[in-house]
């Protein structure tokens, strides 16, 4: 009985936020989360970031509160504003990143209903973080050609990031300033390789190119692009063939995804507006009939569903469809 009352007290005053902002309840969260991500701030900055964390904790309540497809939860980023996050984590620059005619050739299907190339035996590498560096089309592109290489040759070996920061800057790619999956590709293709993250290891920051050619561990022969937009040709891609590159823009709502299909109206869905570099990984449909895909993303594994997401899938959500493609692997 009294257990019940002081439920739904709790109940009724977080449902109708009556919480002040700065009140022990929500330092004493702040605090516990601080302590779980290793942060230490001086005491100005505190009171900066807690009023951050309370409001990215209002924005996730009350989402969680709703009847949506995903949850949203607490993660490392929640005492950033999505304007410090967006120019710590994404692209600041729109891409070139349309094929107005891919490469990659249909065939008929069927497909099946799931795919999740995490369930084959040494196909998919763990999930990588690429930390305070707009790098995510490198690790989209070594984690494409981890797969395609590991399905062909039956070794999984982990590729470095960092020769396509350092090195790849004559196609199109600016390091930890951006780039693109399909322009690493091609630079992978013309300079006969890729090393290993053992030979050549992520950094994190600009670095000047030390590809060592007796030590290239990977190599393209050509690189193939799906026609923009065209979203079943990436199904015909990840159900035959292997992994695929995407790129597609992150919103505000996104940095707080913990669980389920995201799906999202504050996004745009036009290759001019991606922001963000991932792998496709499988696909497969919820129970309530809304279609997925299965992605790693480069956060490390304490973000999303260990470091996955699933996104709504037939709708080009977020742009996702705009700007994919994978490689051919010259063995
Ligand atoms: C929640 O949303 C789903 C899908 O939009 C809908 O089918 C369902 O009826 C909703 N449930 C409630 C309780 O509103
Ligand atoms: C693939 O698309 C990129 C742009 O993202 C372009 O630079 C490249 O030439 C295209 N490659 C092929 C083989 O169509
Ligand atoms: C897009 O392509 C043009 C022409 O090749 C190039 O000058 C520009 O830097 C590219 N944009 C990005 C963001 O790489």
């Amino acid at each position: 009985m009294a257990l019940g009352v002081v439920w739904f007290i709790s109940t009724v005053f977080s449902l109708v936020h009556l919480t002040p902002l700065h009140l022990p309840k929500e330092e004493y969260g702040f605090k516990q989360w601080m302590s779980q991500h290793n942060k230490v701030y001086d005491t100005e900055e505190y009171y900066h970031r807690l009023h951050i964390f309370t409001e990215n904790r209002r924005e996730i309540d009350h989402h969680n509160a709703g009847n949506h497809s995903f949850t949203m939860g607490l993660n490392q980023f929640s005492d950033m504003t999505f304007e410090e996050f967006r120019k710590l984590f994404l692209l600041t620059e729109p891409q070139n990143c349309s094929a107005t005619t891919g490469g990659h050739v249909n065939r008929a299907g069927p497909y099946p209903e799931f795919v999740d190339w995490r369930m084959k035996d040494n196909v998919v590498t763990p999930v990588k973080n690429q930390g305070h560096c707009g790098s995510c089309w490198t690790f989209s592109t070594t984690g494409c050609l981890e797969s395609v290489n590991a399905i062909a040759t039956g070794k999984l070996i982990p590729l470095s990031e960092q020769q396509l920061i350092d090195c790849a800057k004559d196609f199109n790619n600016h390091g930890c300033m951006g780039g693109l999956p399909s322009q690493a590709f091609e630079y992978i293709k013309y300079n006969k390789g890729l090393m290993t993250e053992e030979d050549y290891p992520y950094k994190g920051h600009d670095d000047s190119c030390h590809f060592e050619p007796a030590l290239a561990a990977a190599f393209v022969l050509d690189v193939v692009n799906i026609t923009s937009y065209d979203e079943k040709a990436m199904v015909d891609a990840v159900a035959r063939l292997n992994p695929v590159s995407f790129g597609f823009q992150v919103t505000a709502d996104f940095m707080h995804y913990r669980e389920g299909v995201y799906r999202s109206t504050q996004c745009k869905n036009t290759a001019d507006k991606v922001n963000h570099a991932v792998l496709a990984v499988g696909y497969g449909v919820e129970e309530s009939g809304m279609p997925y895909w299965i992605v790693k993303n480069s956060w490390g594994t304490a973000w999303g569903m260990d470091g996955y997401f699933l996104i709504e899938r037939g709708k080009n959500m977020c742009g996702l469809a705009a700007c994919s493609s994978y490689p051919l692997l010259l063995i």
